[in-house]
């Protein structure tokens, strides 16, 4: 299975700095022999010019979020359709700062997916368990609950080109502490489970404090199929050293 490695720059990055840094990684990509797939998830002012940037290399474009309706009286809203037409070929749902900050329900993200698709768009959707949930035991519970409430009923029209699921735990994200690859494997077996043999060739991504020194040993974990970056991915070197790390 062809790894997928996405840089989630988060609120990070002004037209200069991620410009430059799309370039570079485009220069990368073409002498650099990568096996695995690139997508990069710049903030929304962002999306034109790293589109510019990111064309003709194999390099894919994404956004970060997207609101579950295509148009209209929703003030500071993307919707998926736009994300498509700033040139993007994923956008990341539910990631666990919109769930806490924005208190997006499984519900909301559910419809986001739909909208996604309905667009044209791959979805990377995330789940993780916070640390309190991790304390109570509730690990596998919480995600499956998650991924569940979060995809379309009977998992209609998704397969593995069009969905990838991160799993990130909320207390890894850019704390420096990561579960053990052991624990990992646990849990995106429970995911693969969860979805079911349709979907078995859905890529499952690990995200949470994935850095070039621990990105070997987490990326060749089994039902490790890529990770999604944040801190790390704003660093050239750090994530081209992740992106090799996963082949
Ligand atoms: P991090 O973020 O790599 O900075 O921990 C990952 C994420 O939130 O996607």
């Amino acid at each position: 299975m062809r790894k997928l490695v996405a840089a989630n720059w988060k609120m990070n990055g002004l037209k200069a700095g991620g410009v430059t840094l799309a370039r570079d990684l485009v220069q990368r990509a073409a002498t650099g022999k990568l096996a695995s797939e690139l997508v990069i998830c710049p903030p929304a002012t962002l999306l034109i010019v790293v589109a510019e940037a990111l064309k003709g290399s194999p390099i894919g474009l994404g956004g970060q979020d997207c609101h579950a309706e295509e148009k209209g009286a929703h003030t500071g809203d993307i919707s998926a359709v736009m994300l498509k037409d700033a040139g993007c070929r994923y956008v990341i749902l539910g990631h666990s700062e919109r769930r806490a900050s924005h208190h997006e329900s499984d519900a909301e993200v559910r419809a986001k997916v739909a909208a996604a698709r309905k667009a044209g768009l791959a979805v990377i959707l995330c789940v993780g368990e916070s640390e309190t949930e991790r304390q109570a035991g509730k690990t596998l519970d919480v995600v499956e609950r998650q991924l569940v409430g979060s995809l379309p009923p009977d998992l209609a029209g998704l397969d593995a080109s069009n969905l990838a699921v991160a799993y990130e735990p909320v207390w890894a994200i850019g704390s420096g502490r990561t579960p053990t690859p052991l624990e990992v494997t646990e849990i995106h077996a429970r995911i693969r489970q969860a979805l079911g043999p349709r979907l078995r060739e859905v890529r499952i991504l690990y995200g949470g404090s994935v850095k070039p020194q621990n990105a070997r040993e987490l990326m060749t974990a089994p039902e490790v199929n890529g990770a999604l970056v944040g801190g790390a991915s704003l660093l050239l070197d750090d994530f081209w050293a992740i992106a090799r790390a996963c082949g």
